[in-house]
């Protein structure tokens, strides 16, 4: 076999080309389907779990599901212990109470079977398993640096993208703020996606799950860091919501609608684990620490108006998202188009039943200022496509108000 040399990486070859930019696309392995719910064993086997712990949480397991998934785990003699004593916007001390319990059952792996909340807490009991310490430790982006438990997520909600994301985000009790924590890591090592336990969500969470899904894809797709690896998905997973989520708030039991919500979320994931996200999620972080409100209604209340401020300064960077929405962009200028699209996400957005502003969740404007100097220590803020400063979120707070 003919034997190939790689040549030195050098800068200072006279023919040497401009070193362009370097694209990454870091996720984990992907099933997805109906009926996927039953390789949920194997999953856990094939990377090395004898004895996972299981998070999940009361309406997931009032709605069945790890009833469904416990047979397939024992039929490859997996022996799990079941976790489920969190709430929705997961809290410091839960995980640590998870971790207490991870440690206590001797477990050698992680399975959540839930919304991002399950799929957060269990990201955050594989650190504490492989790092020690207390989570807000590892508050910012690869400050866990030893290795972790493996970890297979199957997620319940069609929103949170968490299964594939390389973050997870805790509530610090203490300072009443959203902590972002990232690092390669934190990858799942299986995402398995079985779109049929999207039909137990009610019509409410279906759609603020779905919009956090759509804040995902608009967000991930103008960030600074999008990329060709991820553009398409977000476009994409755009299209998808846009179409499906009214079907499935509608009629929650329209199994292909849940497939196709599930694929758009999956998608949105992919986009945003890697190109991250935005100014809306770093804000929503901080309202929804400080009041314990759903992630995906701040998201969606706030998204607009996320998109006008950037639009005033890169209108350009949302004609293909006009387009994944539906706007006919054909003759437009950039900051028509731009403004096409948030009239679209508005519209959608008020067509499921999303209050009008943040007063109406009983937001108080006097904790504009906190939320500004919050926001900008927030990991998101770096890749919005316009710089922000306190001024900005306080103007974009009000505009939501
Ligand atoms: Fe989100």
């Amino acid at each position: 076999m003919e034997e190939i040399t790689l040549a030195p990486a050098t800068t200072d070859r006279p023919c040497a080309p401009p070193r362009g930019r370097v694209s990454k696309f870091l996720i984990p392995e992907v099933i997805f389907g109906i009926g996927t719910l039953a390789e949920v064993g194997g999953a856990i086997r094939r990377v090395g779990g004898r004895r996972p712990m299981l998070v999940s949480d009361p309406g997931v397991l009032g709605a069945g599901w790890v009833d469904r998934a416990v047979p397939h785990l024992a039929d490859v003699r997996v022996e799990h212990r079941l976790w489920h004593g969190l709430t929705p916007n997961p809290k410091d001390v839960e995980v640590q109470s998870a971790f207490e319990a991870y440690l206590e059952s001797e477990c050698d792996a992680l399975l959540a079977i839930g919304g991002g909340s399950c799929i957060d807490v269990a990201k955050a009991v594989a650190i504490l398993s492989g790092n020690g310490g207390r989570i807000l430790d590892y508050e910012g982006i690869d400050r866990a640096t030893r290795p972790i438990p493996p970890m297979v997520m199957v997620p319940s909600t069609g929103g949170s993208g968490s299964d594939v994301s390389q973050f997870c985000v805790i509530t610090d009790t203490a300072r009443r703020f959203k902590v972002t924590i990232g690092g390669r890591a934190l990858v799942p090592d299986i995402s398995l996606t079985d779109p049929e336990l999207l039909t137990t969500m009610s019509p409410e969470l279906t759609a603020h799950t779905g919009l956090d899904a759509l804040s995902h894809a608009i967000e991930s797709s103008v960030s600074r860091a999008c990329d060709f690896l991820c553009k398409g998905h977000a476009l994409a997973a755009i299209e998808g919501i846009v179409e499906y989520l009214p079907v499935c708030v509608e009629d929650p039991y329209d199994l292909s609608a849940r497939e196709a919500m599930a694929r758009a979320s999956l998608q949105a994931g992919l986009a945003f684990t890697n190109a991250l996200l935005g100014a809306t999620h770093a804000i929503a972080h901080q309202i929804g620490g400080a009041l314990d409100l759903p992630h995906g209604l701040l998201n969606a209340i706030l998204l607009p108006h996320v998109m006008r401020f950037n639009a005033e300064t890169h209108p350009e960077r949302y004609v293909d998202v006009a387009g994944a929405l539906g706007v006919a962009v054909d003759g437009l200028n950039p900051s028509a188009a731009a403004e096409g699209a948030t009239e679209r996400v508005e519209d959608l957005s008020r067509s499921l039943g999303i209050p009008a502003g943040l007063h109406e969740l009983g937001v108080d404007p006097a904790d504009f200022d906190q939320f500004a100097q919050n926001a900008l220590r927030d990991a998101y803020i770096s890749t919005n496509p316009r710089p922000v400063s306190e001024d900005d979120v306080r103007r974009i707070c009000l505009a939501a108000y």
